[in-house]
């Protein structure tokens, strides 16, 4: 089973962007993290990022022709981006939205999410630790089909 753990703008700056908010670790050790947690749950992972709406876009529309599930962390994209939803509401594979940071604890901004009403669900405020528990989520996802 194969899961696509997309990532949106900004988020390859991981340890040197604000890491107050969102910790030290940087965006290969994200990789490496969700690689060896896909490798514990016999999941094959693979990881990307884009600062590009389209690009982003386009990874959704192959996940949806191939109903591959996607781990999402929408960053910026999350709050505004109608086009991503759209996107995101062609597949039928499972959705989980994450976030490193809990965007309900912070500006008024990021309260709102276009993405979560088409989303399996969401994880948010465990740090990369949200990635583990989303991955965690679909690979049971996975196996309650397959029962
Ligand atoms: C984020 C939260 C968003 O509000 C922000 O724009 C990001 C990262 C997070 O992972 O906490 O870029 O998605």
């Amino acid at each position: 089973n194969s899961v696509l753990v997309l990532n949106g703008p900004n988020l390859r700056r991981l340890g040197t962007r604000e890491p107050d908010v969102y910790g030290a670790a940087s965006f290969d050790d994200l990789t490496a993290l969700c690689r060896e947690t896909g490798r514990r749950l016999d999941l094959h992972v693979e990881v990307r990022q884009t600062d590009d709406e389209a690009e982003m876009i386009a990874w959704v529309h192959e996940a949806a022709d191939e109903r591959i599930p996607i781990v999402l962390n929408p960053a910026a994209f999350t709050h505004y981006s109608y086009a991503l939803r759209d996107a995101l509401a062609q597949r039928t594979a499972p959705l989980v939205e994450v976030h490193i940071s809990n965007p309900a604890a912070r500006e008024e901004f990021r309260h709102t999410s276009v993405v979560a009403g088409v989303a399996t669900g969401t994880v948010a405020g465990f740090g990369l630790m949200s990635y583990v528990l989303a991955l965690q989520a679909i690979a049971e996802l996975l196996a309650e089909q397959s029962r």
